[in-house]
C-alpha cells in the first residue's frame, strides 16, 4: 500500500493515486482510534489511568471522532477508486481533489493535537470555534466544519461534473444522489442552540440519518461494485437488488429517526412513529445479506457448470471483508439495534453498556468491514495483480478483528444486562444505583474481557497493516514467478 502512489499500475490513473492517499491516512486514523480505545477501556478498570494527563473524556471523545473521520475518508477514497471504473473517463478535477485532500489533512491533524493537548477548560463562545463544538462523534471546531465544507463541496463537484461527463451507471446513480443527501446533512451539526433538546434534535440527524439511511445506502453501492469486480457479478441484477434496497433502507431508516426521540424533550408521537419505522429497519439489512451471499453462491454455481474448480473471486481478503460486512451489518445494526429501538425495552437500556455493545459492532459490522474490503481492492489494482489470493497476515487480521469486535460486544451486552436488571429495575435507576450496579462483579469483570478483547482487535489491526504492506508485492512477485 505505501509504494502504491510512485509505482503503481493505475496507467496515470489520478484518481486511483487520489484514492491509495485516502485509504493511507484512513488507516493510520483506524489506529490512533483503537489505541484511544484500549487507553479508555484501560480507564474503565483503573479510573485513576493517565488522570489529568489523558482523561476518559478526551480518550474517548478521540477513539470515536477519529472512528468517523476514518471512515468518511475510507469512503471518499473508495469514491475516487470506483469513479475512473464506472464512468470509463478519469475524474474531472482531480488536481483540485489532491489540493482538499492535504487541506483537510492538515486540519484533522491540527484538530487532535487541539484535542490532545488541551484536555479542560471553560466553554465560552471561542471554545466552539476553536477547540471543540461538543457534539459527541463530530466535535471538530467551527473554524474546521467550515473547511470540512469547503473540502466536501470540491469532492461532490468532482464526483458529480464526472458522473455527468461519463458514463451512468445504476450504482453511480445511487452514489450521486446519496452523497448530496450525505454531504448536506453534516450542516444540521453545525449550528448552536442552548436548548439541549433542540440541540440533540439536530445532532441526531446527522448521527441518525447518517448510519441508518445515506452511509447505509453508501455501502449498498460499495458492495455492488465490489460483487462485480471480484466475483463477476451481473449488472442488471446487483443494481436491481441496490435499487430495492435504497427503497427499503431510506423507507425505514428516515422516520427511524424517532427511535432517538422518545427521552429527550420531544413529542410523544414519536413513540410510535419511532417503535414502527426503526423496527423495520432490519428489514433492509436482511436483503442486503441475502443479496451478497446469493450473488456469491449463483456466481460459485455458474463457474462449476462451466468445469472452474476453487472459488470463483479475483480478491479474497476484499470478498471475505464484504461477506463479513453482510453479517457484520446485519448482527450489529439489525439484530443488536433491535434489541432496545422499542421504546418499552430502550427505557430500560437507554444509554447503558448495551448502547455500547450495539454501537461498536454496528459501526464494525456495516462500516469498518467493507471499507477494508475497498483498500484491499485499492491494493490489487495498484499492483496490478489479476488475482490476489489472502495471505495468513489476511487470515490472522479477519479472523483477531472479527473476534475481538464480537469478544468486547458480547461482554458489553453482559454489562449493559446487568445495568438494566440491577441500576434500572432494581433499584430505579436514581445516582446512587448507577455506582452500586459498577462495581458488582458481572460489571466489572464485563469490562475486564472487554479490554482483553480489545487488545485482540489491536493485534488483529498490527497484522491488518502489516498485510496491507506487503500482500501486493508478495502477490506481484509470485505472478512474475509463476
Ligand atoms: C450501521 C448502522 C448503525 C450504527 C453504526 C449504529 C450506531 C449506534 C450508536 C453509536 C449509538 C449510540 C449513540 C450515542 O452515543 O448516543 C446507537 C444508538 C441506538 N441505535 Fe443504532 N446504529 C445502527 C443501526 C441501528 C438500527 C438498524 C437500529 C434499530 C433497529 C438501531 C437502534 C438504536 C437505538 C434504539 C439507539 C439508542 C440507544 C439508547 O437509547 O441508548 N441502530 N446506534
Ligand atoms: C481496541 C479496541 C477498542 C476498545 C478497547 C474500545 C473501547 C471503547 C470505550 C472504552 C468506549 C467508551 C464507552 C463508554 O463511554 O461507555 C468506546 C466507545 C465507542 N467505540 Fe470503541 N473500542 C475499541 C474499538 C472500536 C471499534 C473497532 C469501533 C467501531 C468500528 C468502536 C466504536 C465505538 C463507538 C461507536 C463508541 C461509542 C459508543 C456509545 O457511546 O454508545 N470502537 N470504545
Ligand atoms: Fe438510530
Amino acid at each position: 500500500m505505501l509504494t502504491s502512489i510512485k509505482t503503481n499500475e493505475f496507467a496515470g490513473s489520478e484518481s486511483k493515486k487520489l484514492a491509495m492517499m485516502y485509504f493511507r491516512v484512513a488507516i493510520v486514523l483506524f489506529g490512533a482510534q483503537l489505541l484511544m480505545g484500549l487507553i479508555a477501556a484501560t480507564q474503565f478498570l483503573v479510573p485513576g489511568f493517565l488522570f489529568e494527563v489523558f482523561d476518559f473524556s478526551v480518550a474517548r471523545m478521540v477513539h470515536i471522532n477519529a472512528l468517523v473521520v476514518w471512515m468518511l475518508y475510507a469512503m471518499i477514497g473508495s469514491v475516487y477508486y470506483l469513479l475512473p471504473d464506472e464512468t470509463g473517463i478519469e475524474t474531472v478535477g482531480v488536481g483540485l481533489g489532491k489540493l482538499a485532500f492535504w487541506v483537510l489533512t492538515a486540519a484533522v491533524a491540527v484538530v487532535v493535537l487541539v484535542y490532545i493537548f488541551i484536555q479542560v477548560g471553560p466553554g465560552k463562545e471561542s471554545t466552539i470555534w476553536l477547540i471543540n463544538e461538543g457534539r459527541e462523534y463530530i466535535e471538530a471546531p467551527r473554524w474546521a466544519d467550515i473547511g470540512i465544507v469547503v473540502v466536501v463541496l470540491i469532492f461532490y463537484w468532482n464526483v458529480f461534473a464526472t458522473f455527468m461527463k461519463g458514463k451512468q451507471t445504476g450504482i453511480l446513480t445511487v452514489l450521486v444522489a446519496d452523497l448530496l443527501a450525505l454531504a448536506g446533512l453534516y450542516l444540521a451539526g453545525m449550528f448552536f442552540t442552548d436548548n439541549i433538546s433542540m440541540d440533540q434534535f439536530w445532532w441526531w440527524w446527522v448521527i441518525h440519518l447518517w448510519v441508518e439511511a445515506t452511509w447505509e445506502v453508501f455501502v449498498g453501492a460499495l458492495a455492488a461494485y465490489g460483487l462485480i469486480k471480484i466475483i463477476g457479478a451481473k449488472r442488471e441484477i446487483v443494481e436491481m437488488w441496490l435499487w430495492i434496497e435504497v427503497l427499503m433502507l431510506f423507507g425505514s431508516g428516515i422516520l427511524g429517526l424517532g427511535h432517538h426521540y422518545f427521552w429527550i424533550g420531544t413529542p410523544e408521537y414519536w413513540w410510535e412513529i419511532g417503535a414502527l419505522f426503526s423496527a423495520l429497519e432490519p428489514v433492509p439489512l436482511v436483503a442486503m445479506f441475502v443479496h451478497v451471499l446469493y450473488d456469491w453462491g449463483k456466481e460459485q454455481g455458474a463457474a462449476k457448470a462451466e468445469g472452474k474448480e476453487g472459488a470463483v473471486m479475483n480478491n479474497g481478503p476484499a470478498m471475505a471483508w464484504i461477506v463479513t460486512n453482510a453479517f457484520g451489518n446485519f448482527l450489529g445494526a439489525g439484530i443488536w439495534g433491535f434489541f432496545h429501538t422499542l421504546p418499552q425495552v430502550n427505557i430500560y437500556t437507554h444509554g447503558t453498556q448495551f448502547t455500547a455493545a450495539h454501537g461498536h459492532l454496528a459501526f464494525f459490522g456495516a462500516y469498518a468491514t467493507i471499507l477494508i474490503g475497498m483498500m484491499y481492492l485499492g491494493v490489487q489494482g495498484a499492483y496490478g495483480v489479476e488475482k490476489l489470493r489472502a495471505t495468513f497476515k489476511s487470515k490472522m487480521a479477519i479472523f483477531l478483528i472479527t473476534f475481538g469486535v464480537v469478544g468486547m460486544t458480547i461482554a458489553l451486552t453482559i454489562a449493559g444486562y446487568e445495568q438494566v436488571l440491577v441500576e434500572r429495575a432494581e433499584l430505579g435507576a436514581g445516582w446512587s444505583a448507577f455506582f452500586t450496579a459498577q462495581n458488582l462483579p458481572w460489571y466489572v469483570q464485563a469490562q475486564i474481557w472487554r479490554a482483553i478483547m480489545g487488545v485482540v482487535t489491536f493485534v488483529g489491526f498490527a497484522y491488518l497493516v502489516w498485510d496491507l504492506l506487503t500482500i501486493g508485492k508478495q502477490a506481484k512477485q509470485g505472478a512474475k514467478a509463476a
